[in-house]
């Protein structure tokens, strides 16, 4: 298998971004699918892929999906302008898993917004909703959590990268706080007798 090279991986990752403005050209079925594919590929807790995307092209759809898509009194008028917004749902029955949620849906969805950018579409993850009412607009069974939208279709602008902070303010060697690279050791883990026992009874597994 060959990947694309670590410099031209770096450079999709950096240069893709939120696009707040879209032309009305449709998205082309075979692109739609490739971003959805990316999301299938995504890694998910145990393997269990439970999501639910909802692709939204109707226009009454759109439009009653994005009258809900406001924070407080923010609405994001980029939800209305979209040719096509995929919702970002979960199945939320089993309880062992459901704690994994959020991460499986956030994963997909950042996949489907990198290979969104590599194929020339824009993309924007829109976490401030009103998720009752857009639960309700799309029928979703009380099981089905919507965790976000994600707005697709061709860019009408190319922003500027918003900021990075520095690795230097995120990055910390082996405990937190520690800011160089040097060795340094473990904090404590203090449990009782119990949970010492406990961890002695567990087993190694490797999948
Ligand atoms: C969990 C999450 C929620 C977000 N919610 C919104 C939102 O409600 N509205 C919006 O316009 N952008 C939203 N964004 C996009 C961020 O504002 C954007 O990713 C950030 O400013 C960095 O810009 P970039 O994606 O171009 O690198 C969200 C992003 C994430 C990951």
């Amino acid at each position: 298998m060959t990947f694309p090279s670590p410099e031209a991986t770096l450079e999709l990752l950096r240069g893709r971004r939120s696009v707040r403005r879209y032309t009305a050209e449709p998205v082309p079925e075979a692109l739609l699918e490739q971003v959805l594919e990316a999301g299938r590929w995504a890694p998910s807790a145990s393997n269990r892929q439970p999501w639910a995307f909802i692709v939204i092209r109707d226009a009454a759809i759109r439009q009653a999906v994005a009258e809900h898509a406001a924070y407080y009194f923010l609405r994001w008028a980029h939800v209305d302008e979209a040719p096509v917004i995929i919702a970002l749902c979960g199945d939320t029955r089993n309880r062992v898993y459901r704690q994994f949620l959020h991460e499986d849906v956030g994963l997909a969805g950042g996949q489907m917004m990198l290979q969104a950018a590599a194929l020339g579409l824009g993309s924007c993850w829109v976490g401030g909703l009103e998720k009752d009412a857009i639960g309700q607009v799309l029928k979703l069974p009380a099981h089905i959590e919507l965790v976000g939208l994600l707005t697709l279709g061709f860019p009408a602008e190319s922003p500027e990268p918003p900021a990075r902070k520095p690795l230097a303010q995120m990055v910390h060697y082996e405990v937190y706080g520690n800011r160089s690279p040097q060795a340094a050791t473990a904090g404590h883990v203090i449990t009782g007798p119990l949970g010492v026992l406990l961890r002695k009874l567990r087993l190694r597994v490797r999948f």
